[in-house]
Protein backbone atom coordinates (compact mmCIF):
# COMPACT_ATOMS: atom_id res chain seq x y z
CA UNK A 1 0.00 0.00 0.00
CA UNK A 2 1.57 4.03 -0.82
CA UNK A 3 2.31 5.61 1.77
CA UNK A 4 0.19 8.16 2.39
CA UNK A 5 1.26 12.22 2.62
CA UNK A 6 -1.48 13.67 4.05
CA UNK A 7 -2.06 14.32 7.70
CA UNK A 8 -5.46 13.02 8.38
CA UNK A 9 -5.25 10.15 6.08
CA UNK A 10 -1.31 9.33 8.27
CA UNK A 11 -3.14 9.70 11.90
CA UNK A 12 -6.21 7.17 11.17
CA UNK A 13 -3.11 4.93 10.20
CA UNK A 14 -1.38 5.18 12.70
CA UNK A 15 -4.53 4.72 15.14
CA UNK A 16 -5.34 1.21 13.46
CA UNK A 17 -1.27 0.83 14.15
CA UNK A 18 -0.15 1.82 17.34
CA UNK A 19 -0.76 4.07 20.82
CA UNK A 20 0.78 7.38 20.08
CA UNK A 21 0.38 11.07 21.12
CA UNK A 22 1.73 13.92 20.12
CA UNK A 23 3.97 15.69 22.23
CA UNK A 24 5.77 18.74 22.70
CA UNK A 25 9.41 18.93 22.42
CA UNK A 26 12.13 21.47 22.24
CA UNK A 27 13.52 21.36 18.72
CA UNK A 28 16.11 23.68 16.94
CA UNK A 29 15.11 25.68 20.23
CA UNK A 30 11.54 26.06 19.48
CA UNK A 31 8.88 23.95 20.60
CA UNK A 32 7.34 21.66 18.33
CA UNK A 33 5.01 18.67 18.35
CA UNK A 34 6.17 15.15 17.42
CA UNK A 35 4.17 12.29 17.45
CA UNK A 36 5.58 9.35 19.65
CA UNK A 37 4.63 6.12 21.09
CA UNK A 38 2.15 6.53 24.37
CA UNK A 39 3.71 3.74 25.76
CA UNK A 40 7.56 3.09 25.17
CA UNK A 41 8.28 1.28 28.35
CA UNK A 42 5.12 -1.45 27.77
CA UNK A 43 6.26 -1.71 23.54
CA UNK A 44 10.08 -2.52 25.12
CA UNK A 45 8.37 -4.91 27.78
CA UNK A 46 5.95 -7.02 25.52
CA UNK A 47 9.09 -7.21 22.37
CA UNK A 48 11.30 -8.99 25.62
CA UNK A 49 8.41 -11.22 26.38
CA UNK A 50 7.71 -11.93 22.92
CA UNK A 51 11.38 -13.29 22.32
CA UNK A 52 11.67 -14.60 25.96
CA UNK A 53 8.72 -16.69 24.92
CA UNK A 54 10.48 -17.96 21.60
CA UNK A 55 9.32 -15.69 18.96
CA UNK A 56 12.02 -14.95 16.41
CA UNK A 57 12.02 -11.76 14.16
CA UNK A 58 11.17 -9.45 17.30
CA UNK A 59 12.56 -6.23 16.45
CA UNK A 60 12.98 -4.09 19.64
CA UNK A 61 11.03 -1.18 19.75
CA UNK A 62 14.11 1.31 20.85
CA UNK A 63 12.50 3.99 18.33
CA UNK A 64 9.38 4.79 20.16
CA UNK A 65 11.74 6.36 23.36
CA UNK A 66 12.66 9.97 22.92
CA UNK A 67 16.51 9.76 23.43
CA UNK A 68 18.51 12.28 24.80
CA UNK A 69 21.33 11.81 22.69
CA UNK A 70 18.85 13.68 19.66
CA UNK A 71 18.72 16.77 21.82
CA UNK A 72 22.53 16.70 21.87
CA UNK A 73 22.81 16.38 18.43
CA UNK A 74 20.34 19.09 17.68
CA UNK A 75 22.46 21.24 19.91
CA UNK A 76 25.41 20.94 17.92
CA UNK A 77 23.42 21.49 15.22
CA UNK A 78 22.72 25.11 15.94
CA UNK A 79 26.58 25.64 14.86
CA UNK A 80 26.00 23.47 11.76
CA UNK A 81 25.57 25.79 7.99
CA UNK A 82 22.61 23.66 7.18
CA UNK A 83 20.93 26.21 4.86
CA UNK A 84 19.59 24.47 1.73
CA UNK A 85 22.05 21.59 2.58
CA UNK A 86 21.58 17.71 1.77
CA UNK A 87 21.34 15.77 4.84
CA UNK A 88 20.75 12.25 5.31
CA UNK A 89 19.48 10.87 8.86
CA UNK A 90 19.80 7.15 9.92
CA UNK A 91 18.00 5.45 12.54
CA UNK A 92 16.04 8.31 12.89
CA UNK A 93 13.78 6.74 15.27
CA UNK A 94 11.13 10.11 16.24
CA UNK A 95 13.19 12.15 14.05
CA UNK A 96 14.04 14.64 16.17
CA UNK A 97 17.29 15.64 15.19
CA UNK A 98 16.75 15.34 11.26
CA UNK A 99 13.78 17.53 12.03
CA UNK A 100 16.24 20.61 13.93
CA UNK A 101 18.23 19.86 10.79
CA UNK A 102 15.10 20.51 8.46
CA UNK A 103 13.93 23.20 11.01
CA UNK A 104 17.70 24.89 10.46
CA UNK A 105 16.83 24.71 6.55
CA UNK A 106 18.32 21.87 5.32
CA UNK A 107 17.10 19.24 2.92
CA UNK A 108 16.64 16.12 4.89
CA UNK A 109 15.85 12.26 4.34
CA UNK A 110 15.17 10.53 7.28
CA UNK A 111 15.14 7.30 7.49
CA UNK A 112 15.02 3.87 9.84
CA UNK A 113 14.82 0.18 9.33
CA UNK A 114 11.50 0.04 11.09
CA UNK A 115 8.07 1.25 9.89
CA UNK A 116 6.10 2.11 12.77
CA UNK A 117 8.31 5.24 13.86
CA UNK A 118 8.31 6.26 9.85
CA UNK A 119 4.64 6.30 10.07
CA UNK A 120 4.61 8.64 12.94
CA UNK A 121 7.92 10.80 11.36
CA UNK A 122 5.67 11.47 8.62
CA UNK A 123 3.46 13.35 10.74
CA UNK A 124 5.70 15.19 12.83
CA UNK A 125 7.51 16.37 9.64
CA UNK A 126 4.16 17.80 8.64
CA UNK A 127 5.00 21.33 9.26
CA UNK A 128 8.55 21.43 7.40
CA UNK A 129 7.23 18.49 4.55
CA UNK A 130 8.68 20.70 2.13
CA UNK A 131 11.95 20.27 3.08
CA UNK A 132 11.81 16.68 4.43
CA UNK A 133 11.44 12.69 2.98
CA UNK A 134 10.74 9.67 4.85
CA UNK A 135 11.97 6.20 3.66
CA UNK A 136 12.94 3.31 5.09
CA UNK A 137 16.39 2.22 5.16
CA UNK A 138 18.24 -0.78 6.95
CA UNK A 139 22.19 -0.06 7.41
CA UNK A 140 23.80 -2.03 4.76
CA UNK A 141 21.36 -3.29 3.31
CA UNK A 142 18.99 -0.41 1.61
CA UNK A 143 20.66 2.70 -0.62
CA UNK A 144 19.07 5.98 -1.72
CA UNK A 145 20.31 5.56 -5.18
CA UNK A 146 22.34 7.77 -6.89
CA UNK A 147 22.23 10.31 -3.84
CA UNK A 148 25.26 11.30 -2.12
CA UNK A 149 24.71 13.73 1.34
CA UNK A 150 27.30 16.10 2.84
CA UNK A 151 26.01 15.22 6.17
CA UNK A 152 25.01 12.08 7.56
CA UNK A 153 22.80 11.84 11.32
CA UNK A 154 22.97 9.45 13.26
CA UNK A 155 21.66 9.65 16.85
CA UNK A 156 22.49 6.72 19.37
CA UNK A 157 22.44 4.21 16.36
CA UNK A 158 26.06 3.08 17.73
CA UNK A 159 24.74 1.16 20.61
CA UNK A 160 25.40 -2.27 19.35
CA UNK A 161 28.69 -3.94 17.91
CA UNK A 162 26.60 -5.87 15.08
CA UNK A 163 25.25 -2.26 13.70
CA UNK A 164 28.79 -0.60 13.04
CA UNK A 165 30.27 -2.23 10.08
CA UNK A 166 27.00 -2.04 8.57
CA UNK A 167 26.43 1.68 9.10
CA UNK A 168 29.96 1.81 7.73
CA UNK A 169 28.63 0.74 4.77
CA UNK A 170 26.10 3.06 4.53
CA UNK A 171 27.86 5.83 4.81
CA UNK A 172 30.37 4.65 2.51
CA UNK A 173 27.29 4.41 0.08
CA UNK A 174 25.84 8.30 1.16
CA UNK A 175 28.65 10.09 2.35
CA UNK A 176 29.62 13.06 -0.65
CA UNK A 177 33.48 13.69 -0.78
CA UNK A 178 34.37 15.87 2.41
CA UNK A 179 31.29 15.36 3.85
CA UNK A 180 31.13 14.67 7.48
CA UNK A 181 29.08 11.81 9.34
CA UNK A 182 27.96 13.33 13.02
CA UNK A 183 26.95 10.67 15.79
CA UNK A 184 25.74 11.36 19.35
CA UNK A 185 25.27 9.47 22.33
CA UNK A 186 24.75 9.68 25.83
CA UNK A 187 28.50 8.51 26.88
CA UNK A 188 27.95 4.93 26.41
CA UNK A 189 30.77 2.63 27.34
CA UNK A 190 29.94 0.86 23.89
CA UNK A 191 30.17 3.46 22.11
CA UNK A 192 33.73 4.54 24.02
CA UNK A 193 34.39 0.89 21.85
CA UNK A 194 32.98 2.07 18.96
CA UNK A 195 35.29 4.70 19.49
CA UNK A 196 38.59 2.33 19.40
CA UNK A 197 37.26 0.32 16.56
CA UNK A 198 36.67 3.51 14.50
CA UNK A 199 40.61 4.49 15.24
CA UNK A 200 41.54 1.51 13.23
CA UNK A 201 39.40 2.14 9.85
CA UNK A 202 39.68 5.04 7.34
CA UNK A 203 38.02 7.67 9.23
CA UNK A 204 39.23 11.03 11.27
CA UNK A 205 37.49 11.42 14.32
CA UNK A 206 36.70 14.08 16.38
CA UNK A 207 34.86 14.75 19.58
CA UNK A 208 32.86 17.23 21.06
CA UNK A 209 30.87 17.39 24.42
CA UNK A 210 27.23 18.97 24.53
CA UNK A 211 26.07 19.94 28.13
CA UNK A 212 22.25 20.16 28.11
CA UNK A 213 20.43 22.27 30.36
CA UNK A 214 18.05 19.55 31.65
CA UNK A 215 20.41 17.31 32.94
CA UNK A 216 24.07 19.44 32.78
CA UNK A 217 25.89 16.55 34.89
CA UNK A 218 25.06 14.03 31.77
CA UNK A 219 26.29 15.21 28.73
CA UNK A 220 25.80 14.39 25.05
CA UNK A 221 28.79 13.66 23.14
CA UNK A 222 28.73 14.06 19.18
CA UNK A 223 31.66 12.24 17.02
CA UNK A 224 32.57 13.64 14.10
CA UNK A 225 33.56 11.63 11.24
CA UNK A 226 35.00 12.45 8.10
CA UNK A 227 36.67 10.62 5.61
CA UNK A 228 40.54 10.39 5.87
C1 LIG B 1 18.28 4.03 20.17
S1 LIG B 1 17.21 4.33 18.84
C2 LIG B 1 17.56 6.03 18.47
C3 LIG B 1 16.43 6.70 17.74
C4 LIG B 1 16.65 8.18 17.41
N1 LIG B 1 17.74 8.37 16.50
C5 LIG B 1 16.82 9.00 18.67
O1 LIG B 1 17.94 9.39 18.99
O2 LIG B 1 15.82 9.24 19.35
C6 LIG B 1 17.98 3.48 17.47
C7 LIG B 1 17.24 3.57 16.16
O3 LIG B 1 17.97 2.88 15.16
C8 LIG B 1 17.05 2.08 14.40
N2 LIG B 1 17.79 0.92 13.87
C9 LIG B 1 18.34 -0.09 14.58
N3 LIG B 1 18.94 -0.96 13.78
C10 LIG B 1 18.76 -0.49 12.51
C11 LIG B 1 19.18 -0.96 11.23
N4 LIG B 1 19.90 -2.09 11.09
N5 LIG B 1 18.85 -0.23 10.15
C12 LIG B 1 18.14 0.92 10.29
N6 LIG B 1 17.72 1.41 11.47
C13 LIG B 1 18.03 0.71 12.57
C14 LIG B 1 15.98 1.68 15.39
O4 LIG B 1 14.75 1.32 14.75
C15 LIG B 1 15.85 2.96 16.21
O5 LIG B 1 14.94 3.86 15.67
Amino acid sequence: MPNPTNLHDLTQQANARLKWMWQTTNIAGRPFELAVAADPDGMLIEACERQDAGEEGVIDPFWAATWRAAAGLDRYLANVELADVDVLELGCGTGHAGIAAALRGANVILTDGVDDPLLLVRMSVDPVRERCTVQRLRFGQDTIADRRFPIILGSDVTYLRTLWPELEVCWQQHLSDGGQVLLSDPYRIIANEFREWIADRPWNYTEHKMVLDDDPEHPIRVMQLTSA
